[in-house]
């Protein structure tokens, strides 16, 4: 088996950042795109960043390896300062990380060999060390048979993989992956997250990952940060923010996870309502499946079942129950206490009449 990437020691955090701040001058108005921005990312494992178009998502990764100037605070990579680096030491520590893209980046007129080889030519190696490093990446990808193609003959996940396999040709020890699968079908999507699990368990390469997609994030990450204009605002364990969002953009992130209520359930104004839509959020190790019965037993009345989902992230069980019950007295509150040792959260969802 390949071995690269450093040795795995989950306690030092591979990547530090602190107090990071990023401007732009845009025409001389600053824009203040990263905002005290503090992150411990662990070594070896994926850690995806999340947040809307214009967030400051790829600021932040381009940060990383020095492609962006930071305007104050400091980045750590396996406690070496950034910003402590001359021109050659930023130069051999871009070659201990990856970058892949959206849009792939590659070359159209040379054929995947070259792509993959262009990073070991640019840093001055002989074709004998090249040869074996692009055939093992190749190999690695599942793209040797088409290394002698032209990026146009190939599909968009494939494209992707020369775009993994050229990154990984310096033996590196982060991947930055920006958007990778943002240009992909659902299908090459899947293809190339689960070849970015596999690089990870292999190889020990720590990743970092930004995306606009909750599916992703759940698909392949250990850990995720939320990001909104500029800020980290949540952050947890993947299966621990999927089970108790916190915040009202993590809970919009995750509602296009979701299927669409019944027609039966679109919300009323309150006072025409005799039904109150409530979801309840539970998570449990796998290994302990959730007492529904007691869940559902701490709701007074007739309780009527709408919705239910369960999923499986990272070994625990992430359920959610669509239910409507009586609107008549009901304390939510109170209702969150005595289902506390059970349900992560309870979000009232809306107001509905019986369904006749
Ligand atoms: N080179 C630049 N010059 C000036 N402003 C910039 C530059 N790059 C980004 N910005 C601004 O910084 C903010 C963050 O942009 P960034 O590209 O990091 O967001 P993003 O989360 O990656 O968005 P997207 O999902 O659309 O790629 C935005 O307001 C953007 O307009
Ligand atoms: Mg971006």
């Amino acid at each position: 088996m390949v071995s690269f990437g450093a040795q795995v020691d989950f306690a030092v955090p591979h990547i530090k950042i602190k107090n990071l701040n990023k401007h732009y001058d845009v025409q001389g108005t600053p824009v203040h795109a990263l905002k005290n921005i503090n992150l411990e990312i662990p070594e070896g494992k994926i850690f995806g960043i999340i947040g809307k178009s214009g967030a400051g998502k790829s600021s932040l990764i381009r940060t990383l390896n020095g492609l962006e100037s930071i305007s104050g605070g400091s980045i750590h990579i396996h406690q070496q300062d950034l910003s402590r680096l001359n021109h050659a030491e930023l130069i051999q520590l871009r070659q201990r990380m990856g970058m892949i893209f959206q849009h792939f980046n590659l070359m159209s007129a040379k054929t995947v060999r070259e792509n993959v080889a262009l990073p070991l030519k640019v840093a001055g190696c002989s074709a004998a060390e090249i040869a074996p490093r692009v055939n093992e990446a190749l190999q690695l990808v599942g793209l040797t048979e088409k290394a002698d193609h032209y990026p146009s003959q190939l599909s968009g996940g494939q494209k992707q993989r020369v775009g993994i396999a050229r990154a990984l040709v310096h033996h590196p020890e982060i991947l930055l992956c920006d958007e990778a699968t943002s240009a992909l079908d659902p299908e090459s999507t899947a293809a190339v997250l689960s070849l970015l699990k596999e690089i990870n368990r292999k190889l020990g390469i720590t990743i970092v990952l930004i995306t606009h997609e909750m599916q992703v994030i759940r698909e392949i990450c250990d850990q995720v940060v939320v990001i909104e204009r500029g800020e980290i605002i949540e952050a947890g364990q993947v299966w621990s923010v999927f089970s108790a969002p916190q915040q009202p953009l993590t809970q919009e992130l995750l509602k296009l996870e979701q299927l669409d209520l019944p027609f039966a359930l679109h919300a009323l104004p309150d006072a025409h309502s005799t039904q109150l839509i409530l979801k309840l959020r539970y998570a449990a190790p796998a290994s302990q499946s959730p007492d529904l019965k007691a869940m559902l037993n701490q709701l007074d009345g007739p309780v009527q079942l709408y919705q239910s989902h369960v999923d499986t992230i990272q070994q625990h069980l992430v359920g959610a129950l669509i239910v409507a019950v009586p609107a008549a007295q009901l304390d939510i509150s109170a209702l969150q206490q005595k289902l506390k040792q059970h349900i992560a959260q309870i979000e009232v969802l809306g107001y509905a009449r019986p369904a006749h």
